[in-house]
This record gives structure tokens, C-alpha cells and sequence, in this order.
């Protein structure tokens, strides 16, 4: 399936009435599976998860652990937060670079190597790291 296509459609089902601003998300998985997600707003508003993280937590929750392109859409184009790209860099491939794409329901308006979107991610040998 088209991921932008995918990403459309995950956009229809963002739970979004305290922004209004709804995003879809859909990732490619290593082994060619598609995983979308939407944003998913709280009351407490610190609870609510981007759709770049329900996307990914569903496909940890499957059984996959590597991404390598996902595409974002929203009503201007806004490219992934911080946050989500910390959460995304837990589950890149090896071997080559994840690409990050962005746009509206119309367009994918741009696209970048995930490193160059967070180039300094955190990264420890010192956070004893769970077996992969
Ligand atoms: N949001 C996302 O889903 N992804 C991002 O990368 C940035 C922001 C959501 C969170 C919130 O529901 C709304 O957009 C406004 O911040």
C-alpha cells in the first residue's frame, strides 16, 4: 500500500478536540510491513501520543523493531516532533539511513534522512541497553 495514501487515511481517525490539528502516520517496516498511526489527544494534555509514536508502538507491539521510511500528514506539512524522532531512533535499521518523509493530504512537500532530522540524538554506552 502507498504510504502517503496510508498515512491519509490514518489521519481520518486522529482523536483531536483540544488542538484540532490532526496528523497520520504511516512507517515502513524492515520487512515490508505498513503500520499507521493517528494522534490520540487526553484531557490531560501531557497524555496525549503523536501519531509518529502510535505508529511505531504498534508495530514494537507486533513483533517488529526496525522502520526505514515513514511518512507524516498534516493540514500544513509539520515535520516530526522531538520527541517522536527520540522514540523513532530506538527502532532504526542497520545498515542504512531511515527516511523521514512530510506533507499534506495532497502532497508529500519533503523528505530527509532521519539522521539529518536529529543529528544529535541521545544516545548513552552507559544506559544498559535491553536485549534487541
Ligand atoms: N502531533 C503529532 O501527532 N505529531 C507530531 O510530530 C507533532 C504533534 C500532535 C500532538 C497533538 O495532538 C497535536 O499534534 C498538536 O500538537
Amino acid at each position: 500500500m502507498d504510504l502517503h495514501q496510508a498515512a491519509v487515511e490514518a489521519r481520518t481517525r486522529a482523536y483531536a478536540p483540544y488542538s484540532d490539528y490532526r496528523v497520520g502516520a504511516a512507517l515502513l517496516t524492515e520487512d515490508g510491513e505498513v503500520y499507521t498511526g493517528c494522534n490520540i489527544e487526553n484531557l490531560s494534555f501531557g497524555a496525549t501520543v503523536c501519531a509518529e509514536r502510535t505508529a511505531v508502538f504498534k508495530m514494537v507491539a507486533d513483533g517488529q523493531r526496525a522502520w526505514t521510511r515513514l511518512v507524516v500528514v498534516t493540514q500544513d506539512g509539520g515535520t516530526p516532533c522531538g520527541l517522536c524522532l527520540q522514540v523513532l531512533a530506538e527502532f532504526l535499521p542497520t545498515g542504512q539511513d531511515a527516511v523521514v518523509a512530510w506533507g499534506t493530504e495532497s502532497r508529500i512537500i519533503g523528505e530527509a534522512k532521519f539522521h539529518e532530522l536529529l543529528p544529535s540524538l541521545f544516545q548513552s554506552e552507559n544506559v544498559r541497553k535491553g536485549e534487541l
